[in-house]
């Protein structure tokens, strides 16, 4: 199919890698001049293993083109994905602006019958405003609205679009599900669920599903200050909770939180979005609220340890929000840099992907080109983003360089028993702390 994606962020991008090498051709589109301009040198403007190999091996076998003419992009098209940013505005209801935009320039150069296609997260009723900006832009031309929410991961999303668990299409025609359904026919001959609802119903579950996830993460915070006060371990609490299959293990690891730009944003939308429809649905505060704690906490046992943060330096180690992503956005890794720089302290932080991110984010903060480096002279380290990279390190090492042999395990990355024999006195979260 000839498919246009508008918006070749870090869902978009790997929507038209992806969607190239389930056999459709493929046009992304994007605003900003430089990130097409980095797309097309053969660059990924962000890092997600295996886009760049993907992105190009598609390029070079010409099903996959980029380029910053929306009539170019769109004139052709049978399906346009809509790939926008929606980011959250002061009120926390989703910003909308740009998928309206987008959807303007589906009317403005469509010259077939085109299915426009969310893939951008949206509050419910969405999908029918853009169904209205596309009637009063173009009233003689044939569109079909339909909502495809992306639950792709950072970090994991090429394989996750590849073999997704399922996909989600809500659509109020037949023209629309039978583009969807040839779409993803490669997946779905292999046997990947294809679920089909209405619209709102689409939208709403996309939200349904993020609320939920950053739900799990915050109950197991409440559940680690628990631990903390009774001497219980957070991680064993995971273990027995999560072999019950009614729960499941995944997102119930206590730390610092979760970040990047879904869970914060659309939790704040969807509660927004509860509020217009008129319902007080006062959880979603509660997970947001133990979001924030567990960085307090973090920054609280710091301070508690190292007394004065005035002239201390303090390692952190992990910048973007999660492991195996050069995202920094809305990362608890940088919320709980900023704090420590506002105490006074030295912050000085290693990332393997996320440096150029940090500094752009929080200019106050010193990089280091190692986690060693980091760490030389430092009164505590603070471990906020796990990276497999920090398992490798030497603790003998570590140790030395150090001037205090401290470590704040804000992701409990390490196992205690290996820091005890490694003589650091260790901090982890929700657990029971070593102090030597
Ligand atoms: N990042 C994720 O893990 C993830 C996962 C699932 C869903 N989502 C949702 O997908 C949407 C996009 O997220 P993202 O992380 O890819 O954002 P992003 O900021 O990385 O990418 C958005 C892109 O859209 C471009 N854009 C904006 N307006 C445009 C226009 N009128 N024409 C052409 N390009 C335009 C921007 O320049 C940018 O490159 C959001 O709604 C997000 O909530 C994100």
């Amino acid at each position: 199919m000839r498919i246009t994606v508008i918006g070749t962020g870090h869902v978009g991008l790997v929507t038209c890698a992806t969607l190239a090498a389930l056999g459709h051709d493929v046009v992304g589109i994007d605003s900003d001049d430089e990130k097409i301009k980095t797309i097309r040198s053969g660059r990924s403007p962000f890092h997600e293993p295996g886009l760049e190999e993907l992105m190009n091996r598609e390029v070079s076998g010409g099903r996959l083109s980029f380029t910053t003419d929306p009539a170019e992009a769109i004139a052709e098209a049978e399906v346009v994905f809509l790939c926008v940013g929606t980011p959250p505005k002061t009120s926390g209801e989703a910003s909308l602006v740009a998928v309206e935009n987008a959807a303007r320039l589906v009317a403005k150069h469509a010259s077939r019958s085109v299915v426009v296609a969310e893939k951008s997260t949206v509050p419910a009723g969405t999908a029918q405003r853009v169904k209205r900006v596309l009637e009063l832009e173009r009233s003689a031309h044939e569109f079909h609205v339909c909502s495809n929410p992306e639950f792709l991961r950072e970090g994991h999303a090429v394989e996750d679009n590849l073999h997704p668990e399922r996909i989600l299409v809500g659509a109020e025609s037949d023209v629309a599900f039978e583009a969807m359904r040839r779409v993803y026919e490669p997946l779905t001959a292999k046997g990947v669920r294809l679920i089909e609802t209405d619209i709102q119903t689409a939208e709403l579950a996309k939200h349904a599903c993020n609320a939920f996830l950053a739900m799990k993460i915050s109950y197991m915070n409440g559940i680690a200050r628990l631990c903390e006060r009774a001497g219980a371990d957070v991680v064993q609490v995971a273990e027995v909770m999560g072999s019950d299959s009614r729960i499941a293990r995944e997102f119930l690891n206590a730390g610092i939180g979760y970040g990047g730009f879904c869970f914060p944003k659309d939790l704040a939308a969807f509660d927004a979005l509860a509020r217009q429809l008129g319902y007080d649905f006062g959880l979603l505060r509660e997970v947001a609220r133990l979001n924030d704690e567990a960085i307090e906490v973090v920054a609280a046992k710091v301070k508690e340890i190292l007394w004065n943060l005035e002239e201390k330096h303090i390692a952190l180690w992990g910048l973007s929000f999660k492991p195996n992503t050069s995202d920094t956005r809305l990362s608890p890794a940088l919320k709980l840099a900023r704090k420590l720089l506002d105490e006074g302290a030295r912050v000085v932080g290693y990332d393997p992907e996320a440096l150029a991110n940090a500094k752009n984010d929080v200019p106050d903060l010193e990089l280091a080109n190692d986690p060693l480096d980091a760490a030389r002279g430092a009164h505590c380290l603070v471990v906020a983003t796990e990276w497999d990279e920090f398992l490798g390190v030497d603790l003998a090492k570590l140790k030395e360089l150090m001037v205090y042999p401290v470590v704040v395990d804000g992701r409990n990355l390490f196992d205690p028993a290996a820091m005890k024999d490694a003589g650091f006195s260790y901090y982890p979260t929700g657990r029971p702390a070593i102090i030597q």
